[in-house]
């Protein structure tokens, strides 16, 4: 019993930032995101009968305690709907930085989530798929789909998932990562998540949220560079306050991100259509009109502080791997 599945990160134009149930990872609002393509995370689950335990090998090493902990809750949800008793063998390998604020749990949750599935010959639908992908990761349930996709706050397990809400094709967006810190942060999501109720500012950010969904949606159908970059600093500069806001605060922008977030703005200023947005982490995601793309690339790696560009277009949905697939290589 095993099978292989590939996903893809996702940079979130509105952010999800606090649970109103953490157990669940109902969110405290809904979101919106892009899917990212040519930076993939490829696993094989291998159920087997008789074998207590699971192993989880990532990025080539086996997983310490915390992921692998985390991997195996998540591969209980799927026993469980599968009444399967068996021990899984995890091998999980991203080909971009872990853990720095590039969505590599994204990733990885809607991969294990589409290979485990599969594996227990469990036969689900994009939505519940995005649905248990959820429960492993927030943000995974939004890797399932292609293209830009909304994640419904919903109120219980049952209606909190995401869905596409324009193709891969629809709008050729570039989204330029520039990594000014690659190693892991200090602090996971998981945690940060927990103090966003401590932030006085969390109530108004939650009771804007939906304003700005709306206001992000309607950017992206009508494919408006202008409207769209001015909802997404909006949407990452309020998340960001309410991280700093939190107690303890906390900060995940360095000097470098802040001088970065200033000079695109600076750019866009003088016309060029570009605009930022921050995750998690210290690097700056720069989206731009496929166009603008290879002058944005040049001028961000030649910006101070910035280690190396990573390109990414819209990406695909997650997907089963057939054996003789390139991308099982990576494993
Ligand atoms: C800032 O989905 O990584 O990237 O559910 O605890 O795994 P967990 O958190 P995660 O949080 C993502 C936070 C964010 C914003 C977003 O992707 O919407």
């Amino acid at each position: 019993m095993t099978a292989t599945a590939q996903a893809n990160p996702n940079l979130a134009l509105i952010k999800y930032w606090g649970n109103r149930d953490e157990g669940l990872r109902l969110p405290a609002n809904g979101s919106i995101s892009m899917t990212l393509g040519e930076l993939h995370t490829v696993t094989r689950v291998t159920f087997q009968v008789d074998r207590e335990g699971d192993r989880v090998v990532l990025q080539g090493a086996p997983a310490a305690a915390p992921a692998s902990e985390r991997v195996s809750r998540h591969l209980d949800l799927i026993r469980d709907s599968a009444g399967l008793r068996a021990g899984a063998d995890v091998v999980s390998t991203s080909d971009f930085p872990i853990g720095a604020g590039l969505a590599s749990s994204a990733s990885a949750f809607a991969a294990l989530t589409v290979a485990a599935a599969a594996a227990a010959r469990l036969s689900l639908r994009p939505m519940e798929l995005s649905r248990l992908a959820r429960r492993g990761s927030g943000s995974a349930c939004r890797s399932i789909f292609g293209g830009f996709v909304e994640w419904f706050a919903g109120t219980d397990d049952a209606t909190s998932f995401a869905a596409p809400l324009a193709p891969e094709g629809h709008w050729p967006l570039v989204d330029l990562v520039a990594v000014i810190r690659a190693e892991e942060k200090s602090l996971g999501s998981t945690e940060g998540h927990r103090l966003a109720s401590t932030s006085p500012l969390q109530p108004q950010r939650v009771a804007g949220a939906a304003a700005r969904l709306t206001a992000c949606r309607q950017a992206i159908l009508l494919r408006d560079f202008d409207a769209l970059a001015s909802i997404v600093e909006e949407d990452s500069d309020l998340m960001h306050a309410v991280m700093e806001t939190s107690s303890p605060p906390l900060h995940y922008r360095l000097a470098a991100t802040d001088a970065l977030i200033s000079a695109v703005r600076r750019w866009r200023k003088a016309g060029l259509a570009v605009c930022t947005s921050v995750d998690a982490g210290p690097n700056v995601h720069c989206l731009c009109p496929i166009d603008a793309a290879d002058t944005v690339e040049a001028r961000l790696a030649a910006q101070p502080g910035v280690g190396r560009v990573i390109r990414a277009s819209v990406g695909a949905a997650a997907r089963l791997l057939s054996p003789d697939d390139p991308l099982t290589r990576l494993i």
